[in-house]
């Protein structure tokens, strides 16, 4: 017997305990131990056996560290159709989260019984594969084609009460998982209850599978995964149960083998491995209670109100008693978004807007407040003047951050007499919703400032990456380079509207000048003055017809007009018909010959400068590891999670075919594509992005 599951003998009950910590995953040790246990517990003469976790949950899942690895027998689905044809009755009590394979060893035993916080689901999809143990099979034969279509295509975790109700779990029962099951178990043998394999169950009634595949793949803007799982339940309702556990073996196996499944599991564990800096081990965070926030528009709105829903106490400080009331009302709007969504309550609403939140016109207000993020108008001497102004009134040891997209962080931190404690903490708008935040580490920050922001960033449930001192950080930077790559494409031949339905169909969910459209034009014309001012490299190629846009008052969705035309709404994007002649006006006047792109070099353009300039920012120690960029693409930037982020995907192109592209697009514009050191050194070398991502876990 392997340790990974526990055995005991109560009465006529044979107990198997998993015990496979953090989560119980579904590992070679865990499914050995399964075989091994319903073999002892079927020739120790017990009547039935129950199955539960130890520690925090049931079984979570297979090990997705796994996957991509040949498979070791016993695999998963002869593990569940091993437990189901047992001839004693077999129970399961779960508690924790009991998700993917775990569902599906639940749903291969006979009866089911939950604690009432635990959760069940097949988020298969959301790893780029489908329930591959029975789940597609089972789960109709017991919840009905709706609700198992919903929860595996959605990947959804489901409530207790909701299981019961679809009939996926038969009791709830408070108490521990050992306890709770023992006396089901037993209640079930005393009233002689029959064994009952879901794989007996009548076969399901089908629905249109083909209107749902359809309407997913959409949802999906591409990804394979929850499509592919429709035909696997179709099959449940097509084919008797073992050829439909066949048919999901086959499809689970393509899906397996795709570039999406390895992206998908890149982007779950480096979700995880984001926040775990070598630099912060050991080092705790500074207290982290009363917040002051300066300057109530969008972006400070949106912080305050992401602290007030953590359960901060909020200090808004703004210039007047109106700025401040008018503050409070958009902090109020965003609250009553989570009141209408079952977030909060109305009493919490109540709460949040009268006690949690202090609105203040002096800087005196902030004197207590742990730490204190500025939102206010992004250029250098308002900064200075905010973070003088702090230096002299908030306590020792409070942080000091600044909410900057761009500017020089060490900058603003010289001009405290405490650079230690100043931080850039980079939220992105709405803040209350974007997940992503960069903690930007300047040259003195102190590590249990840090830490601190990172703790911040767990707080207020955001994926925090750690980012050095530059123009735009790791998402801005790179963000400004594929955009102006975007617009070279535009003066010699392309159009905005190829290159966003290029863009849109590699899975962005807009693309470049939609996106330039929501955010507002204006911002990026304010960079460019910005950037002419500091003066252009002699060969960086320039063009002012977006300029000529602004000019006329045109700055995107909130003026009605800008790339598109939002007369009929903001999801109508009708191409505006002012665009065109002014980027042709802007080619003639700079004597270029326009040329068609395809579809495919508009996005191999695209995305080799994306991965060309991540490659300068990991090089330059802005980004500490490659996994760093691909979050912030992914949380910050819509790029789409089943492509695991520029990086990733560059490892799945093959980094020399990319290189030589980079190569030959610099033969017309050197400036513009000189190539990335690092990768020119992981192409001689012969290594990849993921490489790195790995010595630096080691
Ligand atoms: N396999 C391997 N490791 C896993 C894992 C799994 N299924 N699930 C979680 N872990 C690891 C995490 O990587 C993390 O490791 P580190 O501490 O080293 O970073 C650790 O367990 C704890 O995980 P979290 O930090 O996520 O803990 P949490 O308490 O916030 O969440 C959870 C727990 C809800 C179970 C969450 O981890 C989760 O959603 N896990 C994935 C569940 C899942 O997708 N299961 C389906 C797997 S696919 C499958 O089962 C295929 C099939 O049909 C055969």
């Amino acid at each position: 017997m392997t340790d990974a599951i526990g055995y005991e003998r109560i009465g006529d009950i044979a107990i198997l305990k998993a015990q496979n910590p953090p989560v119980n995953a579904l590992g070679y040790d865990v499914r050995i131990g399964l075989m091994q246990a319903m073999d002892r517990a079927e020739a120790d003469g017990a009547k039935a056996v129950l199955i539960y976790g130890d520690g925090a949950t049931y079984f979570a899942g297979a090990d997705i560290r796994e996957f991509g690895q040949t498979p070791r027998e016993p695999i998963l689905p002869d593990v569940c159709d091993r437990i189901e044809a047992s001839p004693l009755l077999v129970v399961s009590a779960m508690h924790g989260t009991a998700l993917g394979g775990g569902l599906e060893v639940a749903l291969s035993t006979h009866y089911r019984i939950a604690v009432p916080s635990a959760k069940v689901g097949l988020p298969e999809v959301l790893l780029g594969i489908l329930p591959g143990a029975g789940g597609t099979q089972r789960l109709p034969r017991v919840a009905g084609v709706e609700a198992a279509l919903d929860l595996i295509t959605t990947g959804r975790h489901v409530k207790a009460d909701e299981a019961l109700k679809l009939g996926i779990v038969d009791k709830i029962e408070d108490g521990e998982p050992r306890e709770i099951g023992l006396a089901y178990t037993q209640e079930l043998l005393d009233r002689n209850a029959p064994r009952r394999p879901v794989s007996e169950m009548s076969t399901p009634a089908p629905v249109d599978f083909d209107a749902v595949h359809d309407a997913v793949l959409k949802k999906g803007r591409g990804q394979l995964s929850p499509a592919t799982a429709v035909r696997a339940v179709q099959a449940a309702t097509e084919l008797p149960f073992k050829q439909g556990l066949a048919r999901e073996r086959e499809l689970f196996m393509e899906l397996m083998n795709t570039d999406q499944r390895e992206g998908l599991i890149h982007a779950f564990f480096s979700e995880r491995a984001v926040g775990k800096l070598p630099e912060l081990k050991g080092v705790d965070p500074r207290p982290l209670n009363a917040i002051g926030v300066i300057g109530g528009g969008t972006m400070g709105a949106g912080i305050a109100t992401a602290a007030l829903l953590a359960g901060l106490t909020v200090t808004m400080l703004e210039m007047s008693p109106e700025a401040a009331e008018a503050a409070k009302g958009r902090i109020a709007g965003n609250l009553q978004g989570a009141l209408k969504r079952g977030k909060i309550s109305a009493e919490q609403f109540e709460t949040l807007t009268e006690q949690a939140l202090t609105l203040a016109t002096d800087y005196a207000a902030l004197k207590d407040a742990d730490l204190v993020i500025e939102a206010v108008f992004e250029e250098m001497d308002v900064k200075k003047k905010v973070f003088t102004q702090l230096d002299e009134i908030c306590k020792p040891g409070a942080v000091l951050a600044t909410n900057t997209s761009y500017l020089d962080v060490n900058e603003i931190a010289a001009i405290t007499k405490r650079p230690a404690d100043v931080i850039g903490l980079h939220f992105f708008s709405p803040a209350h919703v974007m997940k992503l935040l960069e903690v930007v580490v300047a040259d003195q920050t102190a590590p249990d400032v840090v830490a601190t922001g990172f703790a911040l960033g767990k707080r207020l449930g955001k994926i925090s990456v750690r980012a050095g001192v530059c123009d735009g950080f790791i998402g801005n930077r790179i963000l400004s380079t594929y955009r102006t790559c975007a617009d070279h494409m535009i003066l010699d031949g392309a159009s905005p509207y190829q290159i966003d339905a290029a863009l849109e169909a590699f899975g962005f969910a807009m693309g470049p000048f939609a996106v330039a459209d929501l955010a507002g034009l204006d911002i990026g014309w304010a960079v460019r003055k910005r950037k002419r001012a500091e003066g252009l490299h002699p060969q960086a190629r320039d063009s002012t017809y977006a300029d000529k846009l602004c000019e006329d008052g045109h700055f995107g969705q909130k003026t009605g007009k800008g790339y598109y035309d939002y007369a009929a709404g903001p999801k109508a994007r009708v191409p505006n018909p002012d665009v065109m002649p002014l980027i042709e006006a802007e080619r003639a006047a700079q004597g270029i010959a326009p040329r068609d792109f395809t579809d495919e070099e508009i996005l191999r353009r695209y995305m080799a400068s994306m991965v060309n300039e991540a490659a300068k920012v990991v090089g330059e120690g802005i980004a500490r590891r490659p996994l760093d960029v691909d979050m912030t693409l992914l949380f910050g930037y819509g790029f789409p999670r089943y492509r695991g982020g520029p990086l990733k995907w560059a490892d799945l192109q093959g980094l020399p075919d990319l290189l030589k592209d980079i190569k030959s697009y610099a033969q017309e514009d050197p400036y513009f594509w000189e190539p990335a050191p690092l990768l020119e050194k992981l192409v001689a070398e012969g290594r990849t992005f993921d490489d790195l991502n790995k010595e630096a876990a080691a």
